[in-house]
């Protein structure tokens, strides 16, 4: 399915994440033939550039973008991949939309740029036929999300023009720094735009194996009647980085892992795996599903968090075998900053289905690798028969979702060694992406781009969850900021400080570290 006719207006059009994710991803969907016709693009930014300098960038991220002749999942269902029409060539094709591309110079706070985008947009309405309808997509820092929208306010941009019939808003995370400031930055939003044409994105939702944790749990019988306190042990959910801060220190100094990734990735990717079924697949009844299950979540009161909460940051480590600099000295962080670049948590859920089954959670920059996981860790059997020194080198049962990289579902339970005796160790049973699929999954970028003009918010975030997700993180919030919790080291390349380890190994757990 196409969306309709429509304009793409990119505020922050000079800016990295631009440049990074949404050119490519709009080129791509280019290329797949699924932008709409017409498609027009308008960036607006305070760079000064021409139309022709915007076009140039335009071209550049495109060529930046996976290898033209790269097979692909598709986004559409049928399974066969399709030939990616390159850069150049086909008549639907990045190449051959940007000479109708639009930049829009100016700082948003003033009235002049907006009269000069609704201008713009009118003329293009004309000329190109994009029919009124409009997605505008805020790329900006997050402190200008509000006086951008109130600039589309006062020039009527927050309604369709002539003969269209949306105008949507897509807005990039983070939502707030706070509860009360997400709270802030809604009511702003709100004022001029209602609920359901706001699309928040949190790329996690985009990615295919987040996903695919519904398709798991819920198209399939086996799993279902084990997922819950009777057979799971306990739950973790792993959202690791080898690299650092790169040239995002000063960004990331006002940010921190909780909420950089805690706050946003980790509580969506814990709601899909511990809600209840919805009842059908549709954008109210997955998110309802997930704002019940937020509810759920204890998080440690104030009093709690010493026990249950682990905050570091990564010292001078080896990644590699290249040795990388400590989190105080990267470019843009203060000598003596206490910033986390590490979190570890112990979470319970208050509900029928997981009461009294630990949730671990962490997140860290700079760890020995890159991986994205959620590991179900199923209780033992309650009887073994075999004896104590045979069964030394079997783990507890686990299903791991292999979020990224190397996409895939792991099962691992006790199997037979052969030979004489009756040895019993764990063994792993590989599903993956790759080999069953081929091809590489969509980026995210592409999916969530592509379900904001199609307007379909299923994968976007509700306001809801946004609050809840905050409100959960509140007291640690406070701890982090009067640091009444003290700041761990790690060095990087590790798996984090000490204490993550023991935070666990106080219920006799242990991290499954891939
Ligand atoms: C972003 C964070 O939201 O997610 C980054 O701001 C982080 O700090 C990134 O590196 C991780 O995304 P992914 O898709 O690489 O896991």
């Amino acid at each position: 399915m196409k969306p309709d006719p429509l304009t793409f207006v990119l505020f922050g059009a000079s800016g990295d994440l631009t440049s990074r994710k949404i050119l490519p991803a709009l080129a791509r969907l280019a290329d797949l033939g699924a932008l709409p016709e017409p498609f027009v693009l308008v960036g607006v930014a305070r760079t000064k550039w021409s139309d022709d300098e915007f076009r140039q960038q335009c071209r550049e991220a495109a060529a930046a973008a996976v290898p033209e002749q790269q097979q692909e999942t598709s986004l559409d269902d049928s399974e066969a991949p399709r030939e990616a029409a390159g850069t150049s060539g086909s008549s639907g094709s990045w190449e051959a939309l940007v000479p109708r591309f639009r930049y829009v110079t100016g700082d948003y706070d003033s009235d002049d740029t907006f009269g000069e985008l609704e201008s713009v947009l009118r003329d293009l309405d004309d000329e190109s036929g994009t029919s009124g309808n409009r997605v505008f997509y805020l790329a900006t820092i997050p402190s200008l999300f509000g006086e951008v929208a109130a600039g589309l306010g006062r020039h009527s941009l927050n309604k369709p023009g002539t003969g269209g019939s949306f105008a949507r808003l897509v807005v990039e995370k983070p939502f707030g720094t706070d509860l009360d400031s997400s709270k802030a930055l809604d009511a702003s939003l709100h004022e001029v735009f209602d609920e359901r044409s706001i699309y928040r994105i949190d790329h996690y939702m985009g990615k295919e194996t987040v996903q695919n944790v519904l398709a798991l749990r819920f198209a399939n019988a086996i799993f279902e009647p084990i997922w819950n306190r009777r057979y799971v042990d306990q739950v973790q959910v792993t959202v690791a980085e080898s690299i650092g801060v790169e040239h995002r220190g000063s960004f990331y100094e006002g940010a921190g892992a909780l909420r950089d990734i805690v706050q946003n990735h980790v509580m969506q990717v814990l709601a899909l795996t511990l809600m209840e079924p919805p009842s059908t697949v549709d954008p109210i009844a997955i998110r309802d599903e997930k704002v019940k299950l937020l509810r759920s979540i204890v998080a440690p009161d104030r009093s709690a968090v010493e026990r249950d909460v682990v905050r570091a940051q990564y010292d001078r480590g080896t990644i590699d075998g290249v040795a990388v600099p400590a989190y105080r000295e990267e470019e843009g962080v203060a000598p003596r900053s206490t910033t986390e670049t590490f979190v570890a948590m112990r979470l319970s859920v208050e509900n029928w289905r997981w009461a009294g089954v630990p949730v671990y959670v962490r997140t860290g920059k700079r760890l020995a690798k890159r991986t994205t996981e959620v590991a179900m860790l199923f209780q033992r059997a309650p009887h073994l028969p075999f004896q104590g020194q045979l069964t030394s080198e079997l783990r507890p049962d686990a299903l791991i979702l292999r979020i990224q990289p190397d996409e895939g579902i792991s099962l691992c339970f006790g199997a037979k060694v052969p030979g004489q005796s009756f040895r019993v160790r764990t063994v792993r049973m590989d599903f993956s992406y790759q080999e069953e699929f081929g091809g590489r999954p969509a980026e995210a970028y592409e999916r969530l781009l592509l379900d904001a003009m199609l307007g379909d918010p299923t994968l976007f975030i509700r306001t809801d969850e946004v609050e809840q997700a905050w409100a959960i993180l509140h007291p640690v919030q406070q701890a982090f900021s009067d640091d009444s919790l003290a700041l761990a080291h790690y060095a990087a390349g590790t798996w984090g400080p000490a204490s993550a380890t023991v935070l666990l190994e106080s219920s006799g757990h242990h991290w499954n570290n891939p």
